[in-house]
């Protein structure tokens, strides 16, 4: 075994806005230095199957096996452009860990399913890849999520209480303390509900910067609605989510629910901060949505971390200003994106597919049986051979 080996590692997670990619060498202990990175978004086209395969639908099996081809296309695009901005031959790449695309996460039920094809993404690279990193560990009793707080550790462990704060489609935290192992669970929505809000009111993918959203007031009695009535955000960790449930029905059911008691109640309308009633526009409900990202994710990190004292954000959710201001005014500690502490916001967790495809050839478990609950820690991944 060398001193130190190249690996790429894929993401794309359940914001469904594409791919993240990364090059980086790994020393013996695991510890990574970043060779190069890149991003290709999804094709409209794409991005649309994937998303409509979160759902029942006609057909399922044949669209899911095409869509995982398409998948594997635009991940070996980002390889290419990795190899290509860095120089380095695929030769010189030990393996590919590609995470592949949710589209459903059941772990009570026994299954979560990742749309990947990990042969055609060898033929189209000549590159060994390791996939299918989430089912050994549901297959062990676990969540087979988040995979990421061993990695997280590794790298961002520091000398006080320093959360990590993920904000993809979902949202999940890792709590590290010193000496201590890592916590970690998903906290709930994060840019799947304001995305999906986002694009049928504005047409644009994301709010850019948060800059929409903050023009609109944030409606208390719907915040509260969302958060109470469901069940989900009181439960204990171990556990994980994903657009199973988190999705246009489960806000549809909401939102009526609060037009209704808006439609039934003496003082119509929804009181903004300042006590004053306000309309429930589509700006108001985008603020909503961010503050429920935000006030998930905070209740949970107060819960599991009361001691935090410093919290760093990664994914995308970590460019969206007003998130990040709102995760600020609602925590005792300083809040910063990764990029500040050495790994951009973005590049964290392909590079812990990196990390994970790294564990898996080494023979090292990767999971951690005290963040998902699995009955022992396993190794994580298969390998399809070059
Ligand atoms: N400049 C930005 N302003 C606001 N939100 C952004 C920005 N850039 C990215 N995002 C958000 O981040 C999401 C992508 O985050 P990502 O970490 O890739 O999530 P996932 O792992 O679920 O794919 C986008 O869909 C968008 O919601
Ligand atoms: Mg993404």
């Amino acid at each position: 075994m060398p001193d130190s080996a190249l690996y790429i590692g894929l993401m794309s997670g359940t914001s469904l806005d594409g791919v993240d990619g990364v090059i980086a060498r790994f020393d013996s202990a695991g510890k990574p230095e970043l060779a190069g990175r890149a991003s290709v978004p999804f094709p409209e086209a794409l991005r649309g199957e994937l998303l409509a395969l979160n759902s029942p639908g006609d057909n399922e099996l044949a669209r899911a096996a095409l869509a995982s081809n398409a998948l594997a296309v635009v991940y070996a695009e980002v390889v290419s452009r990795l190899l290509g901005s860095t120089g380095l031959t695929a030769r010189a790449i030990t393996a590919i860990g590609a995470h592949g695309q949710t589209v459903r996460h059941q772990p009570a039920l026994g299954y979560t399913i990742q749309l990947n094809a990990p042969a055609l993404l060898v033929e189209l690279t000549d590159i060994a890849v390791v996939a299918d990193f989430r089912t050994r560990d549901v297959a062990a009793g676990g969540q087979g999520a988040p995979l990421v707080p061993a990695f997280h550790a590794g790298v961002f462990g520091c000398d006080h209480t320093r959360v990590v704060l993920n904000l993809g489609g979902i949202a999940n935290i890792t709590v590290l303390r010193p000496g201590k192992p890592p916590q970690g669970f998903d906290t709930g929505p994060a840019n799947a509900l304001m995305d999906m809000w986002c694009l049928e009111h504005t047409g644009m993918p994301y709010d850019a910067n948060g800059d929409w959203g903050a023009r609109g007031n944030i409606l208390p009695d719907l915040l509260d609605h969302l958060i109470a009535s469901e069940p989900w955000f009181a439960l204990p960790a171990a556990k994980s989510t994903g657009r199973d449930l988190f999705n246009r029905a489960w806000l549809d059911d909401r939102i009526s629910w609060v037009m209704l008691e808006r439609s039934t109640t003496d003082t119509p309308g929804f009181r903004n901060a300042a006590g004053k009633a306000t309309e429930m526009s589509a700006l108001n409900i985008q603020a909503t949505l961010r503050a429920l990202t935000a006030r998930s994710a905070c209740d949970a990190i107060l819960h599991a971390a009361p001691e935090v004292s410093e919290l760093v954000v990664c994914g995308g959710g970590a460019r969206n200003s007003a998130l990040m201001r709102e995760l600020a005014t609602r925590l005792p500690c300083a809040v910063k994106p990764t990029d500040e502490i050495g790994i951009a916001a973005q590049d964290v967790e392909a590079l812990a597919f990196a990390w994970l495809a790294w564990a898996h050839h080494n023979k090292k478990p990767a999971g951690l049986p005290a963040v998902t609950g699995a009955r022992g820690p396993r190794l994580l991944g298969a390998t399809w051979p070059r």
